[in-house]
């Protein structure tokens, strides 16, 4: 009988959107406690189920659109600072994905005044679009250096003025009845707030498959490589590389699949790292390269926090191992590595051999060929993978190149040079 692969929905997308504001810790949580005060407002106007479930998975993206790290800190300390490019781009991500598609219109309209929203509040997305204007505007005025209940008045009664120019009554009248309580507060801020979420969110019970996760997480992959021009297409390389690499390896469908996801997640744990480091014209120091080192550890420590992922999680996490001890951060060798991370540590080397680099510029076929038979010689990649690889160097590298020019002409066209 064919197993049967169920993941908790409410898990990944509550732990997706803590690893995002991870950038940053001045803007820790901000997604995650948007959400929080979302929800509530939510349940407070009393909206059916399906309309908290969608206020709630768009405030934990709800600013997808912001690519880059200083984006993301900008548009959380400047009020001034012109909200609408990444309300566009945030729409036209969340358009890129099945699942959130019927969404993208809250998270394009989550900075309208409700007097600009277009057509009526009666309208379920310009409701949910205004909630998140609420929420998030509250969420940005929470000092982080002093005791919330020592501001939560000041929030309520002068924020709340504020916002109210731009926010419905309605939507004020329930946010300053759920805010009432200290415990609504003392929540937003809680260190546990994720687990909370999880576990008393909308969402708990949700149950997606393998391929809807595979969906998911080719969405996630947009956020991790979109932060910078220099990674915006290397995630789908190495999910192409691998890919291709199972097939011959003649994986199962399952495994197929499972490698996909820890393919698109593998440098999740690069965004702890600055753009400083990523965008780097020359090779990194010694002391930057030690800093690196910790985005392996970091996608580690996400992906463990999500139930069902254990293989995932290997694989993706142990792609700097090499089979002689000598990789990072675990000093795993031959006999720790299982095949699957074994393949994705190929798939990553490779891909970014043939693609530029700020330092340099992608290598040729022949070139990358001798490089990766020479790491497989030297007991660092595994040799059965390596003949594969090789066996199949002008498809795999075609193919490669060729999903990370789709992927680059969709983030200049439709991100980076968005008409506004
Ligand atoms: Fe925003
Ligand atoms: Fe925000
Ligand atoms: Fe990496």
């Amino acid at each position: 009988m064919q197993e049967t692969y169920e993941y908790d929905l409410s898990n990944i997308l509550v732990r997706f959107s803590d690893a995002i504001d991870m950038v940053n810790e001045k803007l820790a949580k901000h997604q995650n406690r948007t959400a929080y005060i979302a929800f509530h407002i939510a349940c407070e106007l009393k909206l059916s189920q399906e309309e908290i479930e969608s206020v709630f998975i768009a405030a934990l993206f709800h600013d997808v659109g912001a690519l880059t790290p200083d984006e993301k800190v900008e548009l959380h300390e400047f009020e001034e600072l012109d909200p609408l490019p990444h309300c566009l781009r945030g729409q036209t991500l969340f358009d890129s994905c099945e699942f959130l598609k019927p969404i993208s219109s809250v998270v394009r309209y989550h900075h309208t005044n409700f007097v600009d929203l277009p057509g009526s509040m009666a309208l379920s997305n310009n409701m949910l679009a205004q909630i998140i204007h609420l929420s998030d505007y509250i969420e940005r005025h929470i000092r982080r250096d002093e005791y919330i209940l020592f501001q939560s008045n000041r929030l309520r009664h002068q924020t709340v003025l504020k916002a109210s120019k731009e926010i419905h009554p309605i939507i004020v009248e329930a946010f300053l009845k759920v805010s009432h309580s200290e415990s609504f507060w003392l929540d937003v801020v809680s260190p546990y707030l994720s687990a909370q979420l999880e576990r008393e969110g909308p969402l708990t019970e949700r149950l997606i498959n393998l391929d809807e996760l595979v969906e998911l997480t080719g969405f996630f992959r947009m956020l991790i490589d979109f932060r910078s021009s220099f990674t915006a297409s290397h995630s789908t390389g190495v999910v192409k590389c691998t890919e291709l690499l199972c097939e011959y390896l003649d994986f199962d469908k399952v495994t197929r699949q499972k490698m996909m996801v820890a393919s698109y997640l593998h440098d999740v744990g690069k965004i702890g790292i600055t753009n400083d480091l990523i965008e780097k014209p020359e090779a990194l120091s010694e002391e930057e390269y030690e800093l690196m080192k910790q985005h392996v550890y970091n996608t580690h420590a996400i992906l463990s926090g999500i139930k069902g992922f254990q293989d995932i999680e290997k694989w993706a996490s142990k792609h700097h191992e090499r089979l002689d001890g000598t990789g990072y951060p675990f000093k795993n060798n031959f006999d720790d590595l299982e095949l699957c991370s074994r393949v994705l540590a190929v798939g990553d080397i490779f891909t970014a051999l043939i693609e530029d680099r700020p330092y340099r510029q992608g290598m040729e076929i022949h070139a990358a060929r001798e490089i990766m038979i020479d790491f497989a010689r030297r007991g660092k990649l595994d040799e059965e993978v390596i003949q594969v690889l090789v066996a199949h160097i002008e498809n795999i590298y075609h193919q490669v190149r060729d999903s990370q020019e789709k992927a680059t002409c969709y983030y200049q066209e439709q991100l980076l040079f968005v008409n506004i």
